[in-house]
């Protein structure tokens, strides 16, 4: 019997390998928010981000999509600074609290529920002039990686930004893979990888910002 045939999920052509990172990285990160507050939901919204939104050289308000947007912290602060906001997770409890906290925040903000590499065309359409991603990708399985570029290539207007942190390979554990400077630019066909700055995290971190090229 041909063996890449017999693992493969004929719906996806994923391999049951692929099927079961995918699966241990929910199963995870539900887990995270069943036991209560993860350790990334500080609710504090990161000077990175900051400094995009409020800083010298801010970015206009426009469209902004959060990748993995766990309970909104982030996505109410842009909504709350002018942003037009859309913010996708994984995980249902999360979008839950997420949407709670938008409330009582009084902003309105489009959450969805689901994977972010798997966004239906009609789903979020855009264009976003900002992306945002704190520790999403890094944790996405490899095989699920262009999927997520793609997701954000058909919807980033010209010059759209991608502001990412993410973690090392080696820095998270077996089941987040993390992620590489050369590998956003393999991924990314069409941007530019116009920053990368160490994170001050005790593993080796990273702050990446990306450009939507305007033709490409
Ligand atoms: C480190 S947490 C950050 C959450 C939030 N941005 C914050 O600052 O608190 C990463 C988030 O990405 C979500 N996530 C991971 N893979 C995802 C995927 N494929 N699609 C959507 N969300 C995903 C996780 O559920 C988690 O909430």
């Amino acid at each position: 019997m041909n063996q890449d045939h017999a693992e493969r999920d004929p719906a996806e052509r994923i391999t049951a390998a692929e099927k079961a990172q995918e699966v241990a990285v929910r199963r995870e990160l539900e887990e995270y928010y069943r036991a209560g507050r993860p350790p990334w939901d500080t609710g504090v919204t990161p000077p990175e981000l900051v400094a995009r939104v409020e800083g010298p050289a801010a970015l206009p308000p426009g469209r902004a999509l959060e990748l993995g947007c766990g309970t909104g912290t982030n996505a109410v602060y842009l909504a709350r600074h002018g942003w037009r906001v859309t913010a996708v997770d994984l995980v249902a409890s999360a979008v839950q609290r997420a949407r709670v906290k938008a409330e009582a925040a009084g902003v309105d903000i489009a959450f969805h529920h689901g994977d972010a590499t798997r966004l239906d065309a009609g789903c979020a359409p855009g264009p976003f002039t900002l992306f945002f991603d704190l520790s999403c990708f890094c944790g996405i399985p490899p095989h699920r990686r262009d999927a997520y570029a793609a997701v954000l290539s058909q919807r980033a207007a010209p010059g759209a930004e991608l502001l990412m942190f993410g973690y090392g390979p080696g820095a998270l554990d077996d089941v987040f893979s993390g992620v590489t400077a050369d590998e956003l630019r393999d991924r990314f066909a069409g941007w530019d990888l116009a920053d990368v700055t160490p994170g001050t995290n005790p593993v080796p971190t990273f702050w990446f910002t990306l450009r939507r090229r305007a033709h490409d």
